[in-house]
């Protein structure tokens, strides 16, 4: 027992090496794009808060520096009179102002008085110590002003210098206004580390959702491939499965459809091979038959024989030139379509015809219209019927050729009054070696119709076997009705088929 190997083998994915699958770069794209939001969306609150911290010491110190003029400007609210020195000044002031948690204030009587810190949270002499601290007093004392200590053991901090000056004092006073900004950096950072960990996380997620909603939504897309790459030429009956109503389905629907054409067009060229190596074994076989009961001294038989071969090499050549016909009968320049005048298409196969056989032969009707045509295919078509026409009626039957027109189609006909076609028989007779009734001597292959109907479908138009009145039948073919043809452009030529396609025996 043998099984047949999977084709998986022998259908390697067929990815390049260092592409990645569709999966992964949506992953990554999608990944990217969050990432970058992310980001964005975190440098922007890092940045806005930042600006917060500095806009609200600046108000801080604004709002202590206008309380300290306002104080200047008015009276000693315990004596009711303008403030004796400075000292006394900067004294009230601390004493009434509360420092904020990260502030401090101290004063410098003018002169060269200690100074004096209040705050909360701090040890003020220690900071009054730190050089850096006292640096940036001695500069700003006589001019005033803020500096921002980055570099400071208690983190960034601010020193603004508000000068008092006194007449008669040697050096002037000041008010100093200290902001502490180093927890509300901190606190930043601890709100951004936090946003970032759940930034990570999310995008953690993102990551999963993304590779598995993909992976879900691309799976149609992988049976496609994998069902398409099982199908083999030997195996067309296999299809898609088709779930679900997006264009992924639309695109399986499309798949499906166009191995339904596949399937068809290779059955009927298997088909077209079997029956046309049938029809040649024949020929083949009575050729072998002959020759085999020929007795070489017998110069009669030899004759006859000959005789009887070279017929059927006709016979045979005759099949070959209609398959190949056939054959050609797919390809773009199988016609050349140009207007032709219906009236002189029809006289034209009438006179032909009538060649063929001694029929009462008639002119059912000529129509003037133009159609777009190749006049030489259209001729070959028309004396096909009118050489089945000749087949199925004998010596006096009438056989008619004629075209008629309206506004959309112009029809081209051959009517006989002879055996017609049973009802059950029309649509097979114009398949290829389809026949129905057969005459006695006819040697026919059954390929003349398919070749008609072949014609016709070159030109867009259909053909169809109708029964005759009275008796007999009339094939008829429609062909999409054109404009005439301008004066200027060239009718048809011959209408004649080259003697290789001729459809008809030369006898
Ligand atoms: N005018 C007709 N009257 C009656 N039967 C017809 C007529 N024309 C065609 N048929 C039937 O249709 C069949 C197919 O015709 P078709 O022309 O395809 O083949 P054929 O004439 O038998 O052979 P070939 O044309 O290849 O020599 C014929 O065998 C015959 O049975
Ligand atoms: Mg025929």
């Amino acid at each position: 027992m043998t099984t047949t190997g999977t084709t998986t083998e022998s259908s390697p994915r067929r990815r390049l090496p260092g592409a990645f699958s569709v999966r992964t770069r949506i992953t990554v794209v999608i990944t990217v794009l969050a990432a970058m939001a992310m980001a964005g969306a975190g440098l922007l609150v890092y940045v806005l808060e930042a600006a917060r911290v500095e806009r609200q010491t600046v108000e801080q110190v604004d709002q202590e520096t206008a309380e300290f003029r306002a104080l200047q400007r008015g009276l000693d609210p315990d004596t009711g009179q303008p403030f004796r020195s400075a000292e006394q000044l900067l004294e009230l002031f601390i004493q009434r102002n509360v420092p904020d948690d990260d502030e401090m204030l101290v004063i410098y009587p003018p002169g060269s008085g200690r100074p004096t810190a209040r705050t909360p949270n701090r040890d003020g002499d220690e900071v009054l110590a730190e050089p850096g601290y006292r640096e940036a007093v001695d500069d700003l004392a006589r001019t005033g002003g803020t500096r921002v200590l980055g570099d400071f053991p208690y983190g960034e901090t601010w020193v603004t210098v508000v000068p008092v000056r006194e007449e008669d004092s040697p050096a002037p006073g000041a008010l100093v206004i200290v902001n502490f900004l180093a927890d509300e950096r901190d606190e930043i950072s601890n709100t951004i580390e936090t946003y970032a960990i759940v930034a990570l996380l999310s995008l953690g997620l993102i990551v999963l959702l993304a590779g598995s909603q993909s992976g879900r939504l691309l799976a149609p897309l992988r049976t496609l491939r994998e069902t398409a790459e099982d199908i083999g030429t030997t195996d067309l009956s296999r299809r898609i499965p088709e779930r679900g109503n997006d264009d992924i389905t639309a695109l399986t629907r499309t798949v499906n459809t166009m191995l339904d054409r596949l399937e068809d067009g290779f059955g009927a060229q298997r088909q077209f091979l079997d029956d046309a190596g049938h029809e040649l074994k024949t020929p083949l076989t009575v050729l072998r038959g002959h020759l085999e009961l020929l007795d070489p001294r017998d110069a009669t038989d030899v004759e006859e024989t000959r005789e009887l071969l070279l017929e059927e090499i006709d016979r045979m050549s005759r099949l070959v030139g209609d398959l190949i016909l056939l054959a050609k009968a797919g390809r773009p320049d199988f016609t050349r379509l140009r207007p032709v005048g219906v009236d002189t298409l029809t006289r034209g196969v009438l006179a032909r015809a009538r060649a063929l056989g001694d029929r009462a032969w008639q002119d059912d009707g000529v129509s003037d219209a133009h159609v777009e045509a190749d006049a030489q295919r259209l001729t070959q078509a028309l004396l096909q019927l009118a050489d089945n026409a000749v087949k199925h009626t004998g010596p006096g039957d009438v056989v008619a050729v004629g075209s008629s027109a309206d506004a959309t189609a112009v029809r081209l006909w051959v009517r006989d009054t002879g055996d017609g076609v049973p009802e059950e028989d029309r649509g097979r007779i114009f398949q290829r070696f389809g026949r129905s009734i057969v005459r006695d001597g006819d040697e026919g292959f059954g390929l003349g119709l398919s070749i008609v109907a072949a014609i016709v479908a070159a030109h867009h138009g259909t053909v169809h076997v109708e029964d005759a009145e009275p008796r007999g039948s009339r094939f008829v073919l429609t062909l999409p009705r054109t404009a005439p043809p301008r004066t200027d452009r060239v009718p048809a030529s011959d209408p004649a088929p080259t003697p290789e396609e001729q459809p008809w025996p030369a006898s």
